[in-house]
C-alpha cells in the first residue's frame, strides 16, 4: 500500500495535527521525517486538548505506531518530558519509535538560537529558539551529535567535547556569554540516554517493512511549504525540507513508495515569525480572523499575522509537493463575513504574477490581485455533510478547487476530530 504524506501547504499551522490525527485512523504508522519541536501540533479530542511539538500526532490512537525519523532533530528532554505528559493523560507513548540517526539538540544548540536571534536585531528571523537552525548546521557541518552516540559514552564524550571546543569560543568571543561545561552535559545526556534507548532503532528498516507488510503508514509533515529551506521565503524559513520532497531523505525510503499528497491549508492564512507575507491584513478583519481562529502560536504563545487565502501561494504548494488532494482547514473562521477576498495574483509596478515570483523582493512590493466573493452567516461548526454548507460557503470551497487545480477532498469546521467532513 503506497504511503501518504500530510503536507503544510503554507506557512505552518494550517491544522495538519487535526488533519494527521483524523487520518490516523485507519494509520499503521504516522512518521515525522523533519523539523523537531519547533512545530506545535493541536488535536482536540472530544473535549480534551493536546499540543505535540516532537511526538506524531498519530499517538493518541492507540493502533498507531508513532515514529521519527532520521531527519528529525531530538531534544532529548522534550521527548521524555512529552512522553511523560502524555501517559499523565492516560495515553500509552511506550509505542514510540525513534531513529538512531536523527540529530541531537543539544543545550549549546538552544543557548546559540536565542543569542543568534538576538544579534540579528530587527533582521531576526524570529525562529522558536529551540535549537533546531544551529542542530541542522552542526548536522550540515558534520559535526552534529546523533542519538546513536548516546549509546556509546565515550564517543559522546569525545564528540561533546569538540564541538564545545568551537561553540564556546563562539558563545564567549562573539556573543559574550558564559561558556558551557561539557561534563555536566554530558552527564545529563547520558542519564537519559538510558531512558530512550527502549525506543531507538532503525526506522528506514521499520517503515520499508511496514510498507512490505501493506500497512498504512502516514507521514505527517512539521511547518509548511513556505517555511522549506530551499522552496520557502528564505532566510525567513525553517531550517529543513517540511515539503513532500523531505520524505524520502528524511526516513529513508525511495519516492516510488508515496503514492498520495495531502496538502494542509487553511481557508485563510497565517504566519508566525518574520518575513514577507503579500495578503496580510493589519486591519480589523486581520484582528478578526485572529481571535475567532485563535491564533496564537502553540510552542511559543506569539500572535500569529493573518491575511486572505493565497491562492497564488497554493498553487505553488500543489506543485512543489505533488499535492494530490486538499485539507481545507477552518473554514468556520470565515463565518459571518460580508465578503471574502481570495488573492489570484499579484501586481507590482513592474508587473503582474500569476505565479509565486522568482524574485523574492516581489513579494514585499507588490500588492495582492483580489477576487472578492459573497460570505456567510450561519454558524457550521456543526455541519458534517457537505451539501447542508450554506451555498457560498461551497461556492467558496469550489472556486478555491478551481483556482488551485486539484480537489478539496476534506473541510475542517472545529477544532475537534469530529468535526471534519469529507466531501
Ligand atoms: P498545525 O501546526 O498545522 O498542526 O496547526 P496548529 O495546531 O498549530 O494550529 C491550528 C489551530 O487551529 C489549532 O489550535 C487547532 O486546534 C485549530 N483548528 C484546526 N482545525 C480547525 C478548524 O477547522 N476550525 C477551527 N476553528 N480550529 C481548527
Ligand atoms: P507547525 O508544525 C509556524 C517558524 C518560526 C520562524 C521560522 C524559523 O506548528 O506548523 P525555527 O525555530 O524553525 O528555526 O524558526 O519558522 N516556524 C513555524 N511557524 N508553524 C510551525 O510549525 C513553525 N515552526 C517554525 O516562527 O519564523
Ligand atoms: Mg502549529
Amino acid at each position: 500500500m503506497p504511503a501518504t504524506v500530510v503536507v503544510g501547504a503554507q506557512w505552518g499551522d494550517e491544522g495538519k495535527g487535526k488533519i494527521t490525527d483524523h487520518m490516523a485512523e485507519s494509520a499503521d504508522f504516522v512518521v515525522r521525517y523533519q523539523g523537531g519541536n519547533n512545530a506545535g501540533h493541536t488535536i482536540v479530542v472530544e473535549d480534551e486538548r493536546f499540543a505535540l511539538t516532537l511526538i506524531p500526532s498519530g499517538v493518541l490512537n492507540d493502533t498507531v505506531t508513532p515514529v521519527i525519523g532520521n531527519g528529525c532533530v531530538i531534544d532529548p528532554a522534550v521527548l521524555l518530558e512529552e512522553m511523560a505528559t502524555l501517559k499523565s493523560r492516560g495515553i500509552d507513548p511506550s509505542g514510540v519509535r525513534i531513529s538512531n540517526n536523527a540529530h541531537l539538540i543539544m543545550p549549546y544548540h538552544r543557548r546559540l538560537d536565542a543569542v543568534m536571534e538576538r544579534f540579528l536585531g530587527r533582521q531576526q528571523i524570529g525562529t522558536t529558539k529551540r535549537g533546531i537552525g544551529p542542530a541542522y548546521t552542526d548536522k550540515f557541518a558534520r559535526s552534529g551529535i546523533r542519538v546513536q552516540d548516546l549509546f556509546d559514552p565515550k564517543i559522546f564524550r569525545q564528540k561533546l567535547e569538540v564541538a564545545l571546543r568551537e561553540k564556546n569560543l563562539m558563545l564567549t568571543k562573539a556573543y559574550n556569554q558564559l561558556p558551557m561545561e561539557p561534563g555536566t552535559i554530558a552527564d545529563e545526556y547520558l542519564e537519559m540516554a538510558e531512558q530512550i534507548k527502549p525506543y531507538v532503532t532503525d526506522t528506514s528498516l521499520l517503515i520499508w517493512n511496514a510498507l512490505r507488510a501493506d500497512k498504512n503508514v502516514l507521514f505527517e509533515g512539521a511547518q509548511g511549504t513556505l517555511l522549506d529551506i530551499d522552496h520557502g521565503t528564505y532566510p525567513f524559513v525553517t531550517s529543513s525540507n517540511p515539503t513532500a520532497g523531505g520524505v524520502g531523505a528524511g526516513i529513508g525510503i525511495g519516492p516510488m513508495e508515496i503514492g498520495r499528497v495531502v496538502g494542509v491549508a487553511k481557508a485563510y492564512i497565517s504566519r508566525v515569525g518574520s518575513g514577507p507575507f503579500p495578503t496580510e491584513l493589519d486591519d480589523k478583519i486581520g484582528e478578526r480572523m485572529v481571535e475567532i481562529g485563535g491564533e496564537f502560536g502553540t510552542v511559543t504563545g506569539r500572535r500569529r499575522r493573518c491575511g486572505w487565502l493565497d491562492t497564488v501561494a497554493l498553487r505553488y504548494a500543489v506543485r512543489i509537493n505533488g499535492i494530490s488532494e486538499i485539507a481545507f482547514t477552518k473554514l468556520d473562521v470565515l463565518s459571518h463575513f460580508d465578503s471574502l477576498k481570495i488573492a489570484v495574483g499579484y501586481r507590482s509596478h513592474e508587473a503582474t504574477y500569476d505565479e509565486f515570483p522568482r524574485q523574492q523582493r516581489v513579494l514585499y512590493d507588490c500588492e495582492p490581485i483580489y477576487q472578492e466573493v459573497p460570505g456567510w452567516s450561519e454558524d457550521i461548526t456543526a455541519i458534517r455533510n457537505y451539501e447542508d454548507l450554506p451555498k457560498n460557503a461551497r461556492d467558496y470551497v469550489e472556486l478555491v478547487e478551481d483556482l488551485v487545480g486539484v480537489p478539496i477532498a476534506t473541510v475542517s469546521v472545529g477544532p475537534a476530530r469530529s468535526a471534519t467532513i469529507l466531501k
